[in-house]
């Protein structure tokens, strides 16, 4: 790449994580000759000009929390013409011919069309709870989210079986199985319910029966959000209504999101920025940094710009398997 200058930003929902990557970028990109700048909230703080020059001091001390010293936003804007013409003027008056985005497939979506239409590099680098985009294996912040959703389902499982009540823990991943699948496996659940496949109530309720007649003395139904948070209380009432079942909800919500990373987020979020950084000065033009075959590497970005939602099917027959 020509210039020295390069950007980075956070955008979509904050993760565990992304934080590593900012360290990385900044100070690999320092160490590699770039003055390098932090926007702050995301594309929306793109379009305010909310930029900075980050120092090697700048994200000193961060590494360990959870969210994002730049912040974040959704930025409608950027979804249109205008917008992204607006975003690239202002980087190119800024003399920022570089960007690094790390964020989503929504927001790898936005950097892929800044650099068609107007020649900015971009990186990008996975950071969504949701281990939902296509092309990469691991996206920065799900362990965290599962370890977070885990640490809470143990604590309801005690209570659960104090008083041998049915929960149903719903857990985020908009239409993403991962997380579910994943804390499902790691609690012991007895079911778990996918925003990919219709609900099969008969199975739910003749599970709960076979397991308390066995001498089970709580069931736990890990529930994904879907597209809008909620799902539980329709599945309570269901359970209610048409098999006198009772049962308890638990929406996990945003706690999933937050807290210190995990080793592996700190790790794998550490190396994707230095990746990142790589990727600019091997000249790459549109590129992101992916997790494939239990190793950080470099793909096109434009193989990352699907929402993944596909599972393996041996997760979902572990954990039937092992919950009777
Ligand atoms: P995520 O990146 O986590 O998938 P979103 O889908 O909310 O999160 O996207 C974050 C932001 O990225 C959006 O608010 C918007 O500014 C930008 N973005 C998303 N999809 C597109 C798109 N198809 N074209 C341009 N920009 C997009
Ligand atoms: O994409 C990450 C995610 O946490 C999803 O799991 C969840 O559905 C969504 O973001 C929540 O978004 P918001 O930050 O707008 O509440």
């Amino acid at each position: 790449m020509n210039g020295k200058r390069i950007a980075v930003l956070c955008s979509g929902g904050d993760s565990p994580g992304m934080n590593c990557a900012i360290r990385a970028v900044v100070r690999i990109g320092i160490g590699s000759g770039f003055e390098v700048y932090g926007i702050q909230k995301g594309y929306a703080g793109l379009l305010e000009g909310n930029i900075r020059e980050l120092q090697v001091s700048s994200v000193g001390n961060i590494l360990q929390h959870g969210g994002t010293i730049l912040q974040t936003s959704r930025c409608p804007e950027f979804m249109t013409e205008e917008g992204r013409k607006e975003a690239a003027n202002l980087l190119k008056r800024k003399k920022i011919d570089a960007l690094i985005v790390i964020g989503g497939d929504g927001s790898f979506n936005g950097a892929m069309k800044l650099h068609e239409e107007h020649q900015i590099s971009v990186v990008g680098i996975p950071g969504t709870i949701d281990n939902d985009i296509d092309g990469t294996d691991y996206t920065i912040g799900f362990d965290t989210a599962v370890q977070n959703a885990v640490d809470a389902v143990d604590k309801i499982r005690d209570t659960a079986n104090s008083h041998a009540r049915t929960f149903i823990v719903e857990v985020m991943g908009r239409r993403s199985p991962a997380i579910a699948l994943k804390v499902g496996i790691g609690t012991g659940a007895e079911n778990v319910i996918l925003p990919t496949s219709s609900i099969d109530y008969e199975k739910i309720v003749n599970d709960i029966d076979r397991g308390i007649k066995r001498g089970k003395t709580s069931s736990i139904i890990i529930a994904a959000e879907g597209e809008v948070e909620g799902v539980a209380h329709t599945i309570q009432k269901n359970l209610k209504d048409k098999f006198n079942l009772q049962a308890h909800v638990c929406i996990l919500g945003h706690i999933q999101r937050g807290g210190n990373p995990t080793p592996t987020d700190r790790y794998i979020a550490s190396q994707m920025g230095q990746m990142a950084i790589k990727a600019l000065l091997a000249d790459e033009k549109a590129t992101a940094t992916v997790f494939v075959n239990g190793k950080v590497a470099l793909a096109p970005l434009k193989n990352c710009l699907r929402k993944k939602n596909e599972f393996d099917v041996s997760d979902l027959e572990l954990l039937t398997t092992l919950s009777i």
